[in-house]
């Protein structure tokens, strides 16, 4: 078992470019398959969430290819319309190809995704939103069976789910007619998907809003599109910055898409600049407690940054009241915060953070992306060493998190458990693989990028 271990107590200080959107590179990739020819797709992260949705692609029919960090898609030969269960299940967003696919083929089927550490998370408003627009849908033993002919209508969604828009505006491309989604979620991820789809030819507008509309039945065509920046990346790291003290310059993140997150920070006593797609930070002295926190949609609150921020305050002073509002299961955190020392109750919604002065270095686990995020953010800010397990759920979300903290100047390393009984070389050679790996799958340099494929 692989852990991060984290000598904590040294301050964060320098420059980071801020990866590519996880929560936009999903259902643009997607997306891609909605018309044929080559799409090229920049600025994408490299993650186990990107694997597995190329995986799925190329099952479908695609080519998939990678150069630097650049993903090529060519849907041309798209043939089927099946996604085996365990594909499915490596991760939620997987449900996204059920409107891609009834968009470009007229059918689709596929078992319920995977990923719930958070809870249940029910798929009732995507299905509504595809019946709304014609699709029949059957559901049988955990198998969604999908085909019909789709047509532009009204569709209002009962709660502004990003997935559920998301998957609405896809198979509304392959509609005749205009659909128009009011209810709509109106996260920076989803003007994302808008960029990309009019890229392709798509007549879509309105995204950022809570109506979006699409005139259909368009001709659609491969584009090349950049992904726009993971704010909640960027919020990792500015909450490890307030953890652990520094300066820290951030870029690649719109500062416009973390406008609460950023007032939080500064009621807790850092100091925050922005210029364009710059946010400049400084840290000194322990983060002091802010009024009550409450996730919300955007743009409220951001649930992906609950955790981090919880994490960061638990070492500061003072106390804050979180109220999260999106998900049932989203405080397994707390449990192995407080084996670091933190003061922390929560019940149902609610958790009462409050700050400690200190966390101490503590071997913990983490059971979510997010969660096990936020056990390195107070890690960095702990006396001693802290060992973080569950890098599976960090590697679905963030591309090079202990290295892109290093450049920073922490002192975080990749450990194998067990390692007692192995010699120096074989850990050594441990330590490579995944570079070795890196190779093997395209990311090195490689002159057709489709070859290995
Ligand atoms: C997306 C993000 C995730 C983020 C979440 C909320 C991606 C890949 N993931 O997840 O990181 O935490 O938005 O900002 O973009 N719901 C239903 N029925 C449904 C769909 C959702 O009841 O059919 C509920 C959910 O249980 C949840 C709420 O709606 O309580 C919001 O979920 P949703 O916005 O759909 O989240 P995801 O798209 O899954």
């Amino acid at each position: 078992m692989n852990c991060y271990e984290i000598r904590g107590g040294r301050p964060l200080n320098g420059r980071l470019a801020v990866q590519g959107a996880k929560n936009s590179v999903l259902p643009v990739l997607a997306a891609a398959l909605l018309a044929p020819g080559q799409s090229v797709i920049r600025n994408c992260p490299d993650l186990t969430d990107v694997t597995a949705t190329l995986d799925i692609l190329r099952l479908l029919g695609c080519r998939v290819g990678r150069e630097g960090d650049a993903v090529l898609i060519d849907a041309t030969a798209l043939s089927a319309a099946e996604i085996p269960e365990e594909l499915m299940r490596e991760m939620r967003s997987s449900v996204i190809f059920l409107g891609a696919l009834l968009a470009r083929l007229g059918s689709a089927r596929i078992s319920y995704p995977g990923g719930c550490e958070l809870g249940p998370r029910p798929i009732d408003l995507h299905l509504s939103a595809l019946r709304a627009l014609g699709a029949e849908i059957r559901e049988d033993q955990g198998c969604l069976r999908c085909g019909g002919r789709l047509e532009g209508r009204k569709l209002c969604l009962a709660m502004p789910s990003v997935g559920a828009t998301e998957n609405a505006m896809l198979a509304a491309c392959g509609c005749e007619g205009v659909t128009c989604i009011s209810g709509a979620a109106r996260e920076p991820e989803i003007v994302d998907l808008q960029r990309f789809l009019r890229a392709m030819g798509a007549d879509v507008r309105g995204a950022g809003g809570s109506v979006i509309t699409v005139r259909g039945g368009r001709p659609l065509h491969g584009a090349t599109h950049r992904v726009v920046g993971d704010r909640i990346a960027a919020a990792t790291y500015l909450c490890a910055a307030g953890a652990a003290g520094g300066e820290v310059e951030l870029t690649g993140a719109d500062p416009a898409h973390l406008t609460v997150f950023l007032d939080c920070l500064e009621e807790a006593g850092c100091r925050v600049r922005t210029e364009g797609e710059r946010i400049l930070f400084s840290s000194r002295g322990p983060l002091r407690g802010i009024s009550t926190v409450r996730t919300a949609p955007y743009p409220g609150f951001p649930t992906d940054a609950q955790a981090l921020l919880m994490a960061a305050l638990a070492g500061g002073s003072g106390t804050t009241m979180f109220v999260e509002n999106m998900f049932d299961s989203r405080y397994r955190h707390v449990d192995e915060l407080r084996r670091m020392g933190a003061d922390i109750r929560a019940s149902g919604r609610v958790a009462v953070v409050s700050g400690v002065g200190k966390l101490r270095g503590a071997f913990v686990q983490g059971t979510d992306l997010r969660g096990a995020a936020a056990l390195v953010v107070a890690g960095l800010g702990a006396e001693g060493v802290t060992r973080v397990a569950g890098l599976r759920h960090i590697r679905r979300g963030y591309d090079g998190l202990d290295s892109r903290l290093r450049t920073l100047g922490a002192e975080i390393r990749e450990r194998t458990e067990n390692t007692r009984n192995e010699s120096g070389d074989r850990r050594h050679r441990r330590w490579h693989q995944r570079d070795e790996t890196a190779e093997e799958d395209g990311t090195g340099a490689c002159s057709d990028p489709y070859s290995k494929f």
